[in-house]
């Protein structure tokens, strides 16, 4: 692990600290095996973290708000309403939050725990350096009596190296969750208990089923965003494999799979074809109608949150949905 201090924040006076566990060709590493086990295999499909370069996290942005796609907005309401009571029963001393550390649902967050008068660290992880690092010297910059902590890693691997000390929160918020299929979520979660102490905690956002329409529409916009936000991977592939996607022979589609209760992003050929991707030697071949799936993005059961997080010593101390109960935050504490 590398760790950096300073910035832009130091010449004022306070600094914050970089800790950095992935290395430079890291990310182009994975995705080209990826690549190679998921565009070759059958039936074909690829991380939904790819779909999060710089085009794709300005589409996800987008995404947030049209009309039809409600998570963001519903955990905005439930975080605006509650943020003062979560600061009160988490009692913690150390905000840690998983993925984006600039939203404005953090300042949220940042203000009620700094009202309660007990919050002294704040500890972004993020996979990207570059994004995290201008997150954190904003924040230090903003908030001055916190110090910011930021740690660069792969919330599927380093875990384990999350600071340690004090009385800690660990926020998931967004439904990113979602993205998770159940036995990588059960790893999660045991994995995030084994790193807190007795007392710690668990701030997860999760959105709840519903209607299979209006989960259909939230996921297929009439104004084609998440379609180009699903198409936007194929760019990534043509972009960092040398791939040869005609992003026009791929039509999106989102449909709910009753059965695993989850949303699946697909992207369907719309002929047989043969994509060539060249930096890995490999052709890759589409039969007409066949898909690749980009994500999964689970919907959940009340009850079903709460066992699976006590499966992994995790016990629910407060559960908020905003008012349509279209989307649920827990906290849940480690005994
Ligand atoms: C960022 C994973 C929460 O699953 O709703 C939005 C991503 N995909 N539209 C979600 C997404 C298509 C989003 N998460």
């Amino acid at each position: 692990m590398r760790t950096k201090t300073g910035g832009a924040s130091a010449a004022r006076g306070q600094s914050i600290q970089v800790d950095v566990h992935v290395r430079p060709g890291d990310a182009l590493r994975a995705l080209r095996e990826e690549a190679l086990a998921g565009l070759c295999g059958r039936p074909k499909e690829l991380s939904p973290k790819w779909l999060y370069d710089e085009r794709g996290s300005q589409l996800f942005d987008d995404i947030t708000r049209l009309p039809e796609y409600y998570p963001t907005r519903r955990e905005r309401e439930i975080l605006e309403q509650r943020a003062g009571e979560i600061a009160r029963l988490s009692g913690a001393d150390t905000l840690i939050e998983l993925g984006s550390g600039t939203s404005e649902k953090t300042r949220l967050l940042l203000d009620a725990f700094l009202k309660e008068g007990r919050l002294r660290r704040f500890i972004p992880f993020d996979v990207s350096e570059a994004f995290l690092r201008s997150a954190a010297e904003r924040l230090a910059r903003e908030y001055p009596a916190l110090r910011v902590h930021a740690v660069v890693g792969d919330f599927e691997r380093h875990l384990g190296q999350l600071p340690r000390g004090g009385r800690r929160l660990v926020a998931f918020l967004g439904g990113t969750i979602g993205n998770f299929k159940p036995e990588q979520r059960a790893r999660f979660f045991q994995e995030v208990a084994e790193g807190l102490a007795p007392g710690d905690g668990l701030l997860l956002g999760t959105d709840l089923l519903k209607s299979r329409e209006r989960l259909f529409h939230a996921y297929n916009d009439g104004a084609g965003v998440t379609a180009e936000f699903n198409r936007n991977v194929l760019r990534v592939l043509n972009r960092e494999l040398g791939a040869d996607f005609d992003l026009e022979a791929f039509e999106h589609l989102a449909p709910f799979d009753e059965e695993h209760g989850w949303i699946e992003m697909r992207l369907i050929s719309r002929r047989a074809q043969v994509v060539r991707l060249r930096s890995l030697e490999r052709s890759v071949h589409f039969e007409q109608g066949e898909a690749l799936r980009t994500e999964v993005s689970c919907k959940f059961r009340p009850e079903q949150v709460e066992a699976e997080l006590a499966g992994a010593g995790l016990h629910l101390a407060a559960w908020w949905t905003d008012r349509a109960e279209d989307f649920a935050l827990s906290l849940s504490l480690k005994r």
